[in-house]
């Protein structure tokens, strides 16, 4: 089955609204291509101005966290419907930076993958493992285990439209990308993990990316690969070769 390539930029912490928009119109002809879906996941500053500047391209708009509730007493936080309103498209969920600096446990994950699908956004749903767990070997149980957390209840159609990024946290930021045979074969797994609990059609529809230290030396190669379907870019998403990844 082929699924379309998706290559989405996770801009983290990084662009200031003006900063945003020159980005934008630095990419705009540079991300062009009409068989790859392209998103800029963009922090909650940056979302009106990006939406704007996006406006009339080929590129998706994403955001990079959000809270369950619709609205309340919830100092700082954005809500679903708020995100909806402002076209955002695709939400990541669970990045190792949230669980890990913001303490995001799979409880609160798995309930912001339902209340995405609830609220009609895209979940962008993250895994990986440290380096420790790399190089003890029992990576692939850890990660099969936060993919069976992560999903619980939610149904075979809202897996069809999921996108799951598979992020080494070893190779996140680091310039460590995982080689293309390591990033396969976890993705292979993890479309293997999809295909027991729910059946193989579902486990061929999801998209799986690859994140972790991608760019446009490396693309290529990792894209070749049967079970990775796109990337998750940091930071080389802040960059003209952004285009070269989303053309690879
Ligand atoms: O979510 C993508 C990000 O974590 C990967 O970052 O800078 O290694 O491409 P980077």
């Amino acid at each position: 089955m082929a699924r379309r390539r998706i290559i989405a930029g996770n801009w983290k912490m990084n662009m200031t609204p003006s900063q945003a928009v020159e980005l934008c119109a630095t990419l705009k002809d540079l991300v062009k291509n009409d068989d790859v879906d392209v998103v800029y996941c963009v922090p909650a500053i940056d979302i009106v101005p990006v939406a704007e500047a996006i406006k009339g391209t080929n590129v998706k708009l994403g955001a990079e966290n959000f809270y369950i509730e619709d609205k309340g007493a919830f100092t700082g936080e954005i809500s679903a419907p708020m995100l909806k309103d402002a076209g955002v498209e695709y939400i990541i969920i669970g990045h190792s930076e949230r669980r890990d600096i913001f303490g995001e446990n799979d409880i609160l994950i798995n309930a912001k993958v339902k209340k995405a699908f609830a609220a009609g956004l895209k979940p962008i749903l993250c895994c990986g493992e440290s380096l420790a767990l790399r190089k003890a070997g029992t990576y692939k149980e850890w990660i099969a285990r936060q993919i069976k957390w992560d999903l619980t209840d939610v149904t075979a159609d809202q897996v069809k439209e999921l996108v799951i990024a598979y992020e080494p946290i070893w190779a996140i930021g680091t310039g460590e990308t995982a080689t293309a045979d390591q990033a396969q074969e976890v993705c292979k797994m993890i479309r293997d993990v999809i295909a027991e609990m729910y059946d193989a059609p579902t486990a061929e529809a999801v998209r799986i990316q690859y994140g972790g230290s991608m760019n446009a030396g490396n693309a290529a190669e990792l894209l070749s690969k049967d079970d990775i379907d796109g990337g998750l870019i940091g930071g080389a998403a802040l960059k003209p070769d952004f285009g070269k990844i989303v053309n690879a």
